[in-house]
């Protein structure tokens, strides 16, 4: 019963605290590659998740690889998610599975690069085909509308680059005096570029190049990495390595980014293009609560020269200090809010453990008293063989006395009825001596414990021990019920008036004999006499 109870405790408890944390939406985020743009997004989406209680974000990332992308998409929807933001690796390969997961009713928002398909709930990026423009005419104007500029594109299929190169073509057609002097096909990453440039280079060896077009940042330092290999075996090939310049579009802030590469001269320009993150899960959740959204969101962006790198620099790294401190804030909050739920559990189970202990302490004291009282009850009773007064029905309940004739004539005839010794157990010839002692000198009013001790050969400490021991009432205590219960048959089966019985059964005053009498019996004397 206590175990039983104490789980409930515990049960409610919990839930309690449970309750606090519940997820409202899980939004899956299905990245298709992972680097240092996609890091500053996804912790982007983080915060803005931060802002909406019980958004809960599960992210996969695809490392440029369909298949991989696919699955992971089937898996988030698969896992219930209420929403999903996608960056599909490729325009084609991955809208069958985000379709899929349209048609099951779950709202999709796609980010940054396009799929083939109209399934989609939202779609959120910059201007791709204006960033290769923008791009293009920076180089016209760098090269004073002439120059030879190698173009190293990003993954085929995926929409940026497509795009970007695009608008760098329509850019440099105004422009007769630039000639692309190679396009080669990337796949957004660092390696691949150095790589393939490493290879251009080898199979265009009195090419000259002026500047580098990478689709990238990463794409175009890749490329200066591999044009710096090649200038100091061909030290006579001057434009290469460090004399091109190179260009590219990301423009990331912080260590190794964009921003810095062009500040520290390693990059001539890049564009920035806008990770938004907190501006996503704004979205989501509109969408998510029924609110008004944009359908297509086009996001703004900038490029980055040689003139505003250092600004841009402060200014984003004033940025990333404010969204350091705002996550830490965060993660203070939500430490706080784990402790407050620890101690919420604490105290309910300390207010439960405290009520049972107190609930089983009033019973046990109760029982306690029970017991007592009974064990006192059934003690007197028996001694002064009280199936009369006492006995069914109690006087003190209210009830009629009756005293059958057995009793009536051993009273009136002045014989004690005899002790029995049911109910007694061991301690009867004890008790009987006892009884013996007390209505041998009933009607003493100076008799003390002292008189009975000595009258039973005992100490009064003994006497006093044995008979608490055995009855549970003190000696006194016992005396006063013998004289009360004497004094009940006295007024039934006598013509005495209510003091003449009082002094008889050895009470020094009438009054003290009526409340005395009242308390044991519930009623004052004279209504015994009544009877
Ligand atoms: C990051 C990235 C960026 C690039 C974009 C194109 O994964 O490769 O560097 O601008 O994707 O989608």
């Amino acid at each position: 019963m206590l175990q039983r109870l104490l789980y409930i405790f515990l049960l409610a408890a919990i839930l309690a605290s449970c309750a606090e944390n519940k997820v409202k939406y899980r939004i899956g985020v299905s990245q298709c590659s992972h680097d240092i743009w996609r890091d500053k997004q996804n912790a982007e989406l983080k915060m803005g998740a931060y802002f909406h209680d019980g958004v809960a974000l599960k992210f996969a990332a695809a490392y440029d690889s369909d298949e991989r992308q696919v699955q992971q998409i089937d898996s988030l929807v698969n896992e219930g998610i209420d929403l999903l933001i996608v960056a599909p690796n490729q325009v084609q390969t991955i809208s069958p599975a985000i379709d899929r997961a349209y048609d099951k009713g779950i709202p999709v928002i796609v980010f940054e690069r396009k799929t083939s398909s109209r399934k989609y709930t939202a779609f959120i990026s910059a201007d791709n085909y204006e960033m290769g423009r923008i791009m293009g005419e920076y180089i016209v104007s760098r090269l004073h509308g002439h120059g030879s500029v190698l173009e190293i594109k990003g993954l085929e299929g995926s929409s940026p680059s497509i795009e970007r190169h695009n608008g760098f073509m329509d850019a440099i057609k105004n422009a007769p005096g630039i000639k692309v002097v190679g396009s080669l096909q990337g796949d957004w990453t660092e390696q691949t570029a150095y790589e393939t440039t490493q290879q251009w280079l080898a199979n265009n060896k009195d090419v000259r190049v002026d500047l580098v077009f990478g689709a990238n940042d990463r794409t175009a330092i890749g490329a200066r990495r591999a044009m710096l290999e090649v200038t100091a075996p061909l030290p006579h090939r001057e434009g290469f390595g460090g004399g091109s310049l190179f260009c590219g579009i990301d423009g990331l802030p912080g260590e190794n980014g964009g921003i810095q590469l062009v500040r520290d001269s390693l990059l001539d320009a890049s564009y920035i293009y806008p990770t938004h993150g907190d501006q996503i899960i704004e979205l989501a959740v509109n969408i998510l609560e029924g609110k008004p959204y944009e359908k297509e969101t086009l996001l703004m962006s900038a490029l980055v020269t040689r003139d505003n790198a250092q600004v841009l620099l402060m200014q984003s790294e004033e940025l990333m200090r404010q969204a350091h401190r705002l996550d830490q804030l965060h993660d203070k909050a939500d430490n706080y809010l784990h402790k407050l739920d620890t101690q919420r559990v604490v105290n309910w189970m300390t207010i439960g453990i405290i009520t049972l202990l107190v609930i089983v302490f009033v019973l046990f004291y109760l029982y306690h008293l029970r017991k007592i009282s009974m064990q006192q009850e059934r003690v007197a009773n028996t001694l002064w063989n009280m199936e009369s007064p006492k006995a069914s029905p109690s006087p003190s309940e209210g009830g009629d006395v009756q005293i059958d004739d057995a009793t009536k004539n051993s009273v009136s005839s002045g014989n004690q009825t005899s002790l029995p010794s049911e109910g007694l157990g061991e301690a009867s010839p004890f008790l009987s001596r006892f009884r013996e002692a007390v209505e041998a000198r009933l009607e003493d009013s100076d008799l003390s414990v002292d008189d009975l001790a000595a009258d039973m050969n005992l100490s009064r400490v003994q006497l006093y021990r044995k008979v608490k021991a055995v009855t549970g009432a003190s000696p006194v205590e016992l005396l006063r019920t013998a004289r009360l219960h004497r004094a009940y048959q006295l007024l039934l089966t006598t013509d005495k008036s209510v003091s003449e019985v009082a002094y008889t059964v050895g009470f020094t005053a009438p009054s003290y004999f009526t409340k005395c009498f009242k308390e044991e019996y519930g009623k004052v004397p004279g209504d015994v006499r009544k009877n």
